[in-house]
């Protein structure tokens, strides 16, 4: 196969890689534009390098054209989470959408592997439409926490710097600190719900001081300069309290105010 052919092989994939993104980031956007939680903390994703490809099917003994159905992680998404139980909720929200198709769970969590490494993965299967009509591309989710991501890449790195065979003393170190993350994951999970409500808070007030300055810049248009000074004044005096409910009255009297222009400002263009 040469390079070309690749690149066509390797196409769906990218476009399989590109949506799940979008689509994962949007789920984010959702929660966080509600005001809630949102289990997913970031995004990424990868399609593997032609150099990583052969080089697994070499060390798997696949034979190249059984290569793309045989690999779960050409094309590979990793879903990062700030607690245990938002991986769980990832999960389910994999389950219930109807334009992914789930063949496979491996649970890294519950059956942690002998290096340490703690994750869940889910390998699925996804279409991409292409000029050529659908493809379905094996797509391998990959679903951690920061802390699990933390030791997975430290530990990937010095895999690569040993080339797979990590010095016993330095594996024990790994195992250890794979221990003190498990340590960390329980005692985060202890305090979720007093962290999820802080930064919940800090999000409805960004949320809320985002659409004050909306309408202050669009009273612009139509308050006189006197009142929006006064306007202005107010939000400052509020914002500087720090209190939530406080600033949702102000926008709610804002909105009040915005909505009488609004109003006279039809009528003028009658
Ligand atoms: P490979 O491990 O990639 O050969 O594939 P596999 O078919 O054995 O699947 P497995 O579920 O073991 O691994 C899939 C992916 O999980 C890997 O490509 C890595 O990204 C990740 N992974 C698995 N084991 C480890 C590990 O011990 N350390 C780290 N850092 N990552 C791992
Ligand atoms: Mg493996």
């Amino acid at each position: 196969m040469n390079m070309k052919l690749w690149r066509e092989i390797l196409y769906p994939y990218e476009m399989a890689v590109d949506e799940l993104v979008l689509k994962f980031n949007n789920i984010q956007r959702e929660y966080r534009n509600a005001g809630e939680y949102s289990p997913i903390e970031s995004v990424t994703g990868r399609v593997k390098k032609i150099a990583s490809i052969l080089e697994k099917g070499n060390r798997k003994n696949i034979e190249i054209e059984h290569l793309t159905e045989q690999l779960d992680d050409i094309a590979g998404i990793r879903i990062i989470c700030q607690f245990v139980e938002d991986i769980y909720k990832v999960v389910e929200i994999i389950e219930r959408r109807t334009d992914i198709e789930i063949i496979q769970y491996k649970d890294y969590i519950s059956n942690q592997k002998l290096s340490g490494y703690r994750s869940y993965h889910v390998i699925t299967r996804y279409p991409v439409q292409t000029r050529e009509g659908q493809k379905k591309v094996k797509v391998e989710i990959q679903i951690r926490t920061l802390a699990m991501n933390f030791w997975a890449v430290i530990e990937h790195s010095m895999q690569y710097k040993y080339h797979e065979h990590i010095p016993e003393h330095i594996r024990e170190r790994l195992s250890a600190s794979s221990e003190a993350i498990i340590q960390l994951d329980n005692e985060m999970s202890l305090i979720r719900d007093e962290i999820m409500d802080a930064q919940n808070s800090i999000r409805q007030k960004d949320l809320i001081v985002g659409e004050i300055l909306n309408l202050i810049h669009g009273l612009y248009r139509t308050a006189n300069k006197r009142e929006i000074l006064k306007i202005q004044d107010e939000f400052y005096k509020v914002y500087k309290k720090n209190d939530i409910a406080l600033l949702r009255t102000f926008l709610e009297e804002l909105d009040a105010i915005a909505e009488g222009y609004r109003a006279q400002d039809a009528e003028g263009d009658l």
